[in-house]
């Protein structure tokens, strides 16, 4: 196959007209004769004088037929003839051999050989060297126009096979965003439906005439149902939400757009918040606007309502403790003044009436469990002074277990699930003991035919925007948590579970502190807290505390348990500063009858105007919160600059002021929460009356 030159079109084939003919010969005047010969013929004539020559042509075109001289000065014909059959490009180009001499058999052969068509002896007849040539010339033709034919319709194929290729592509990029938005639609909340407004009822509104395909995902229950079952959407409204809801979609009628909020109860039986938002289609008639059709949305805003109920809850909790915190500080005041004066009308009276004692000692009873509840408030409100310190909670659950077993009934089993390689927490230990213990007791008290508590702990690392604990910082905590298979919770008991008062147990067997004490706990020690519970299945209490990296911070005070009052030696004085007229009057009898003289002062003032005037107390006994503009604190670090050596101890009703008191204070002295007992008040002061002396913070 004669193959195209280099020249080719867009469509990839020669776009020559003219077949070329190469004519070798070194006798000009045979060159002539042969063109001459051929010049009837549509062709372009070559002419080349040597073999070299015509070895430069074949290089730069393609030829029809090349017509060779044998005898050619430097390479000869066959020659030639053989390196034109050795490139690829001119294999199959024709070659008719011309020669005037070589006349015998072995030349015809020899030329044959040399890979030509034809062998013809000079001088050659024109005319059937014309004929000859006009033969290749034609089928040189025919092949190119065969090679064309073929190309075009390659041509169209490649384009004809792309096209399809692309349309294909086209097809399934648009076939995928179709997905995609479907998937969207399908996902998103909202479900559009039109009610046909042409027969309105006596009684309200028809039922949707159609409904979106999204109301599947939204409600449970696929868009034919609403078709099936025109009543089906009004059904499920809440019946309370259900009367306001229809009033206010009549009154669209007049306004032409509504926006209402329901509750409605999907086919899983929960209540799902519904807005549902429609403006009416109205259409001209009769020369009045009449209405025709209502086109509206149902959007499920049940997680938004979920997560702002949430947070009013938060709230609400945070401001009771605000107002807990505050009445509870008051009453720590007024039982300082009562116990103190219950215990001091108890030591006189030892020898007394019995009777009277033992209405002093109910009354003391009382006071003391007051103080308790007031205890328990102030762990609500986050206004303990927490004693941290390094906390194995393993053994901790471990110790606490023996207790369990013992005294919870038979049909209750107790069982824990604890991590081996749990972290170390930093906390109160009797707070966290006394919140396990709660916790165990509120999960026995669910169970009353029985069941399996199960305590777990974990280390739990949290991100950002965790799911389980949206509102823990990111950080390492330690989990714990309390499960059981009691009765579970209501929603609306477990939306209440951490207010402070709020039980369901009867009268006598709960306060409805222990969550709320718990809760308050969590919250002051940078923890968080969650309930899950399932009517029927049981509830659990998931707790997260801050793992501890850093060793444990000092402890804020240690008091003494047992009731023995070490006295004042002789001529102790001590300068005691209180603002409430009750709480001194108290505390200064109890200084005298241990022993001690009393400087008194109602305010940071007076009690440097004492030292003015020449009192030379060994100890300052001060309250913390006074009117007047100078704190516990500062009086302590102005008195001990002014007398070197004298000793501290700080008290005080608000218990915040342990907690911030590392910031505040420059004398380091022990804080002596109100209200005390007599045996803690005479033991702090001997404690630091015994100390060398007082010690100044460095770094405040
Ligand atoms: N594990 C539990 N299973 C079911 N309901 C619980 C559970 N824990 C708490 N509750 C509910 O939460 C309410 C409040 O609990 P909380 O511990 O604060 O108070 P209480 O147990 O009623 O009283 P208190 O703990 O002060 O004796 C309980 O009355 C109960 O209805
Ligand atoms: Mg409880």
């Amino acid at each position: 196959m004669i193959a195209g030159n280099g020249d080719t079109g867009a469509l990839g084939f020669g776009t020559e007209t003219r077949a070329s003919v190469l004519l070798v010969d070194d006798d000009p005047h045979n060159l002539f004769a042969l063109e001459q010969a051929l010049s009837t013929l549509d062709i372009d004539a070559v002419k080349a004088a040597s073999g070299e020559a015509a070895l430069r042509h074949l290089l730069k075109r393609d030829f029809a037929l090349i017509l060779l001289d044998v005898h050619l000065p430097g390479l000869n014909g066959y020659e030639v003839a053989s390196m034109v059959r050795q490139r690829e490009r001119n294999r199959n180009v024709p070659i008719i051999f011309l020669s005037g001499v070589d006349k015998d058999d072995v030349h015809f052969f020899r030329g044959y050989s040399a890979g030509a068509v034809d062998y013809v002896l000079k001088p050659a007849d024109p005319v059937v060297l014309r004929s000859k040539v006009a033969v290749f010339v034609d089928l040189f033709n025919k092949s190119r126009e065969l090679q064309r034919q073929v190309a075009i319709k390659q041509k169209l194929l490649d384009d004809n096979i792309r096209a399809n290729a692309e349309r294909r592509m086209a097809e399934e990029a648009l076939q995928r965003v179709e997905e995609r938005r479907g998937a969207i639609v399908r996902s998103l909340p909202v479900a559009l439906y039109s009610v046909d407004l042409a027969n309105t009822e006596s009684d309200g509104l028809p039922g949707p005439q159609f409904v979106g395909d999204t109301i599947q995902s939204l409600s449970g229950f696929p868009a034919q149902a609403f078709a099936d079952a025109p009543d089906l959407w009004r059904s499920r409204i809440h019946p309370d939400d259900l009367s306001r809801a229809l009033t206010e979609k009549a009154a669209a009628l007049a306004s032409g757009a509504f926006t209402i909020e329901y509750r409605w109860k999907a086919a899983d039986g929960e209540y799902r918040h519904i807005l549902d938002q429609g403006v009416l289609v109205r259409a001209a008639g009769n020369g009045a606007t009449s209405a025709r059709e209502l086109v509206g949305t149902w959007l499920d805003i049940t997680d938004r309502r979920k997560a702002e109920q949430q947070l009013a809850q938060v709230q609400k909790i945070d401001a009771l403790g605000q107002l807990t915190g505050g009445i509870a500080h008051d009453f720590n005041n007024m039982l300082a003044v009562i116990i103190g004066n219950l215990e001091r009308v108890q030591t006189q009276l030892q020898t007394g009436d019995a009777k009277l004692a033992m209405r002093v000692d109910m009354a003391m009873q009382g006071a003391l469990r007051c103080s308790d509840l007031t205890r328990q408030l102030l762990a609500f409100a986050r206004r303990q002074p927490l004693q941290a310190a390094p906390l194995d909670v393993n053994g901790m659950v471990r110790d606490m277990m023996q207790m369990f077993h013992r005294t919870l009934e038979d049909e209750i089993a107790i069982d824990t699930k604890l991590a081996a390689d749990l972290g170390t927490l930093v906390v109160d230990r009797a707070q966290v003991e006394s919140m396990l213990l709660n916790l165990v007791v509120n999960a026995r008290d669910a169970m009353p035919d029985g069941g399996t508590i199960t305590i777990g702990t974990e280390n739990l690392t949290i991100g950002d925007g965790d799911r389980v604990f949206p509102e823990a910082a990111p950080g390492d905590y330690i989990h714990l948590a309390v499960a059981d298979t009691g009765t579970g919770m209501p929603p609306e008991v477990r939306d209440r579970a951490f207010e402070p008062f709020f039980t369901t147990k009867e009268l006598g067997r709960g306060t409805g502190l222990g969550l709320s004490m718990i809760y308050g706990f969590v919250k002051q020690s940078g923890g968080a807290i969650r309930i899950d519970s399932e009517v029927g299945r049981g509830t659990s209490i998931r707790i997260l505390l801050p793992r501890s990296a850093g060793p444990a911070p000092k402890p804020v005070l240690t008091l003494a348990e047992e009731a023995d009052c070490p006295p004042a030696r002789a001529g102790e004085t001590v300068l005691l500063v209180e603002d409430d007229h009750g709480v001194r009057q108290m505390a200064a009898e109890e200084l005298r009858d241990l022993g001690y003289t009393v400087v008194e002062a109602p305010h940071a003032a007076a009690a440097l105007e004492r030292l003015d005037e020449g009192a030379t107390p060994d100890i300052l006994f001060t309250d913390i919160a006074m009117p007047g503009g100078m704190n516990g604190f500062d009086l302590a670090a102005t008195a001990v600059a002014e007398r070197p050596g004298l000793r501290v101890l700080y008290t005080s009703a608000y218990p915040e002021f342990a907690l911030a008191r590392s910031k505040q204070v420059r004398i380091e002295a022990p804080l002596l929460q109100k209200p005390y007992y007599r045996h803690e008040l005479a033991r702090a002061l001997r404690g630091q009356l015994d100390q060398p002396a007082t010690r100044e913070v460095t770094a405040p």
